[in-house]
């Protein structure tokens, strides 16, 4: 049985333009504001259409020797061309970046997941310290 997880992509597939790029600073301040940038496929973009585009960005913490996972943002993008007049012919596109701003007490990781319509899920992660 592949478990969940195991349905994840992460960087160093063949293509890289899914990877979920995570960009913070390295070290922050305990319980400072900061903000964590999250875009998909920064280098190689990826397409934004009505058939083929990224549906959701999640970001998760994992605090240093905890065992539990805490979610720090859902990011829906909702637009991608859609019309009545059909596929692709719609006025609105959200494209796949998002911020947000958090504050943490402990040293751990960021998790990023993404969903692309066609090629699934996506993940990437860093660590970041917390002083
Ligand atoms: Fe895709």
């Amino acid at each position: 049985m592949i478990r969940f997880g195991g349905l994840f992509q992460s960087p160093g597939w063949k293509t890289e333009n899914h990877v979920p790029v995570i960009e913070c600073p390295d070290s922050v301040q305990k319980d400072g504001t900061f903000e964590i940038r999250v875009s998909i496929g920064k280098e190689t973009p990826h397409p934004n259409t009505t058939e083929h585009h990224i549906r959701w960005v999640k970001v998760f913490y994992l605090p240093e020797g905890d065992r539990f996972t805490y979610q720090l943002a859902h990011i829906q993008f909702s637009a991608h061309g859609e019309s009545a007049a059909g596929p692709d012919q719609g006025p609105a596109h959200t494209d796949h970046s998002a911020v947000v701003t958090a504050r943490l007490k402990k040293s751990g990781k960021i998790y990023a997941t993404s969903y692309c319509s066609i090629h699934g899920l996506w993940e990437n992660t860093r660590s970041i310290q917390v002083h």
